[in-house]
């Protein structure tokens, strides 16, 4: 009975958000009417009220000479600053300033692509452009940037700031920050500097250090102003997706990421499938006008969103974990039949491969943009709908040790079968590569990102179904792989064991 209406909801739920316009995102910091007593919160809305995170005063920069004047003024009151964003999507509470006088400087109105250099193939952005501009932008001067992350609502300063990636092996590798070339910061300063100062970081410059330490810096070291990357001249990718079984799934990982500059891997335990990003670099004569809307970022209608809840929350509450296995595997054939939201021509799928260019493929977010009254979509998790909530728990091991660990999954799922069931409504565990870097608290060597979305309970206290098997391999990716997990996800557990490294 539910799964039959699970089925009819998806169905309604993919045929109108294809006709559906976007309602952005709220605001995630919210204040009384002159900047002061301001509550924080992420685009999930996971911290929520004043006890869970709060400032006393929120400044809006629209300029580096405003983020100067605002942190000497803060520090020379010694008050706690914290960096917010448009969207502000990380998970872990790193937004929230300490104690009772905090500051929140948003860097909303930092948002301007300052210049782009067609011959040298360089853009300089402000820090809260977001992706969705900067790809827009630079492919407007016939320019790419190569390797992103695959949702366009993040900003340069957040992604940085959390050492965000795509997926490649080859290069320069998956990490925006390993395309950096310059960036510009504004740290705390001495009485004598006029209690701040401005940094112009280069990479192989005179402050290379520094640049490794600030290049994934959380946000702690100071407020970044602008950032210099590295474009590319705009070109073509052929993608397919082709699905398999996983018996041989962890001989491959070790050289599918060779074989396929863009390759990555959408792994379904439960099920026993993966399927393989097949994806390369084509010549630009061949014809394609591909694009990628992954339906997972499009605006979704909210009542959708809502039923799509409440049938997990009744599955969780009676422990249908049959009926979750039933709805995990319909989504997942699914999105296979839609190609993942690919398109062959910006409409309609009509087989692989898909080709088209790289700006159209890269990453997508559907739900950003839109009418602003249309309160019947929404992003899939917008905390005014009630819909998806969920946690991520997103760990990179050591391609040397990939194989093991899936492995060791494959043996959890085959003592519990239905016990990743779960994952598969939010899509699987994605798989992708990063190589390593030199930045601080980047990736040491070239590694396999695992990210793995599930259930989460709007009351903390509340277990999820398997939570036991879900915990396991967080604690091995951690402890017995010495994983590194992804700053801008994750429960907190996962950083106690990155951190005594
Ligand atoms: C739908 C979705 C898809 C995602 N896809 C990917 C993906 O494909 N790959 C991936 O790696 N990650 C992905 N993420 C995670 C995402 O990369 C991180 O959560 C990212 O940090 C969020 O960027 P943000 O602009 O929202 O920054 P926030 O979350 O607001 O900020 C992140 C950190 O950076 C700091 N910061 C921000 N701007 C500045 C600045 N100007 N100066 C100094 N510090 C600053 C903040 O203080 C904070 O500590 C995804 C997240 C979501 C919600
Ligand atoms: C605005 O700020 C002033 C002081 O700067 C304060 O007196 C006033 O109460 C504040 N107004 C509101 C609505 O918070
Ligand atoms: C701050 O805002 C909260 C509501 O978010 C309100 O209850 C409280 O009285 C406000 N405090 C001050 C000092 O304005
Ligand atoms: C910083 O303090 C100075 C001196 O008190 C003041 O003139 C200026 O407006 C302040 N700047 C900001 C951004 O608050
Ligand atoms: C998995 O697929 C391979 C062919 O790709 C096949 O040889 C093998 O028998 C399959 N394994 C299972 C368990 O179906
Ligand atoms: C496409 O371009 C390549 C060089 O990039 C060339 O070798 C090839 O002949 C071209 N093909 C067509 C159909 O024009």
């Amino acid at each position: 009975m539910i799964s039959r209406s699970v089925l009819i909801l998806k169905w309604v739920f993919l045929l109108i958000t294809i006709l559906a316009n976007g309602n952005p995102p709220e605001e995630p910091v919210k204040c009384s009417n002159n900047f002061t007593n301001c509550t924080i919160t992420n685009s999930y809305g996971a911290f929520p009220d004043r006890s869970t995170c709060h400032a006393a005063e929120a400044a809006y920069p629209s300029s580096e000479e405003d983020i100067v004047s605002i942190v000497a003024n803060a520090t020379r009151e010694k008050r706690k600053m914290r960096v917010a964003t448009r969207y502000s999507h990380s998970i872990p509470k790193l937004v929230c300033p300490d104690g009772e006088d905090g500051l929140i400087i948003s860097t909303e109105n930092l948002n301007r692509i300052v210049n782009i250099d067609k011959e040298k193939m360089l853009v300089v952005v402000e820090s809260g452009v977001t992706l969705m501009q900067l790809i827009d932008e630079a492919a407007k001067s016939g320019l790419a940037l190569p390797y992103t992350p695959y949702w366009l609502g993040l900003t340069i300063g957040g992604l940085l700031g959390t050492g965000a990636h795509g997926s490649t092996l080859w290069a320069d590798g998956s990490a925006i920050h390993d395309h950096v070339v310059q960036m510009r910061i504004v740290t705390p300063g001495s009485q004598e500097d006029g209690y701040a100062t401005v940094r112009t970081l280069e990479e192989n410059g005179e402050l290379d250090g520094e640049m490794m330490a600030a290049k994934v810096s959380l946000g702690v070291l100071g407020v970044i102003s602008q950032v210099t990357l590295k474009l590319q001249p705009m070109f073509k990718r052929s993608v397919t997706f082709l699905t398999k079984n996983d018996s041989d799934l962890s001989d491959q990982v070790a050289t599918f990421g060779r074989q396929h500059e863009f390759a990555d891997m959408i792994w379904y335990p439960s099920q026993k499938r993966v399927v393989y990003r097949i994806d390369d670099r084509v010549s630009s004569n061949v014809s394609g006008n591909g694009l990628w809307d992954h339906p997972g970022f499009r605006a979704t209608p909210s009542l959708a969103l809502i039923a799509l809840r409440l049938t997990e929350e009744l599955q969780e509450a009676t422990g249908d974990i049959t009926g979750k296995c039933i709805g995990g595997k319909l989504t997942t054939d699914i999105l296979i039949n839609t190609a993942y939201g690919l398109s062959n021509n910006g409409l309609l799928f009509t087989g692989y491969p898909v080709i088209g260019y790289q700006n159209r493929l890269q990453a997508s977010g559907g739900c950003l943009t839109g009418l602003i009254d249309a309160e019947i979509t929404a992003c899939p998790w917008d905390p005014r709908v009630n819909g998806l909530f969920f946690h991520q728990t997103t760990i990179s091991v050591a391609l040397s040790k990939a194989k093991d660990f899936i492995q060791d999954i494959q043996k959890l799922v085959s003592i519990t079968p239905q016990s990743l069931c779960g994952l598969d409504i939010y899509n699987g565990i994605l798989m992708r590569y990063v190589t390593g870097s030199n930045a601080y608290i980047g990736e040491q060597e070239d590694s396999l990102d695992f990210d793995i979305t599930y259930y989460r309970s709007k009351d903390p206290k509340t277990p999820r179904l398997f939570e036991d098997v879900l915990e396991e391999i967080e604690q091995m990716a951690v402890f017995k792989y010495g994983g590194l997990p992804h700053w801008g996800k994750n429960r907190n557990v996962a950083f106690e064991g990155a951190i005594k490294k």
